[in-house]
């Protein structure tokens, strides 16, 4: 049967580990000009209603590696625009391609697309979610720690689809998620619930200091993401002492590492001297984008 990736929790705890682990053997296949070619002959749709640069290229770059290709289709290129139904467009999509990519607005919109199309959907950002980003920060993780378990990750900012993803992660694998929110701006309430019932370490304040303190882990994001555009002045207001700056990474463990799945806004969310200096861990998180998606598209679509 296809599977699909709409959200973290669509993996089991030893598939979210196989990845990790095959996403860092493509990586060194990869440096050493070795890239297997499983995905020969196989087709990607990219379906973007929204820009990207890590992800489409990404994507178009990992498939090409493993010796298949895509086919991008913008907000405007498709008759989606014109209001043809989601459901039809993933039942003829299914009859060219072998796997789709999606980024768009509501979460509903890639679990109807998920519906119809008998091949796997990837959930390429939507507002509530952005699996493949954390699966990949998750690779930096292991990198930099040797572990993806018994860590503080700390999340500060706003509860926006990463903070979400980062929630979905930590209720699969063991380490304990501190989330730093404006009063206003939390995570998915239904997801902290989850987590309070099944007992996870996964804790939310709007206390920025509480968050990083003795943190391995600081991650942090746009204060106001993709189709927000409208609130960013209110929203800059509400979010100014949530910066990931200097002085709060003072108060993580001195080996912390500070992950921002980028675009950044310097001066904002965090400062230039953090995203330039030596805890930033961005250009690796960026990278691993590539790796792990080969790793997920080699699984996904190899099997089809
Ligand atoms: N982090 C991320 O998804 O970046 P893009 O918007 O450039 O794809
Ligand atoms: N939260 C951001 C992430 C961008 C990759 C957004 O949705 O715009």
């Amino acid at each position: 049967m296809k599977r699909d990736l709409l959200t973290i929790l669509d993996l089991s705890t030893a598939e979210i580990m196989q990845l990790l682990g095959r996403a860092a053997a493509l990586k060194t296949l990869h440096k050493k000009g070795r890239d297997p070619k499983p995905l020969a002959g196989k087709t990607l749709a990219l379906i973007f209603d929204k820009p990207s640069t890590r992800t489409r290229v990404s994507f178009e770059a990992g498939i090409a590696h493993l010796g298949g290709t895509t086919i991008y289709l913008g907000r405007t290129d498709s008759q989606l625009s014109r209001n043809e139904p989601i459901a039809d467009t993933a039942r003829v999509l299914a009859r060219y391609v072998d796997g789709i990519v999606i980024r768009t607005f509501g979460q509903e919109i890639v679990v109807e697309m998920a519906r119809y199309a008998d091949i796997p959907v990837i959930n390429g950002l939507t507002d509530s979610h952005h699996p493949c980003q954390v699966l990949s920060d998750l690779q930096t993780v292991q990198e930099r720690f040797g572990r993806v378990t018994d860590l503080k990750i700390a999340w500060i900012g706003d509860g926006n689809n990463m903070a979400n993803s980062w929630i979905t992660a930590a209720l699969r694998l063991n380490f304990s998620l501190y989330l730093a929110c404006p009063p206003g701006y939390d995570p998915d309430p239904a997801l902290m619930e989850q987590a309070r019932q099944l007992g996870r370490p996964i804790y939310l304040k709007d206390d920025p200091v509480w968050a990083v303190q003795d943190a391995q882990v600081i991650n942090t994001d746009v204060w106001a993401s993709m189709g927000q555009e409208g609130e960013a002045r209110e929203r800059q207001q509400a979010f100014l002492p949530y910066q990931v700056n200097d002085d709060l990474l003072r108060q993580a463990d001195p080996q912390a590492i500070v992950l921002h799945c980028l675009p950044a806004h310097r001066g904002e969310e965090i400062t230039g001297e953090v995203l330039e200096g030596p805890q930033a861990a961005v250009w690796d998180q960026a990278e691993n984008r590539l790796h792990l998606q080969k790793a997920l598209l080699e699984w996904l679509l190899g099997a089809v």
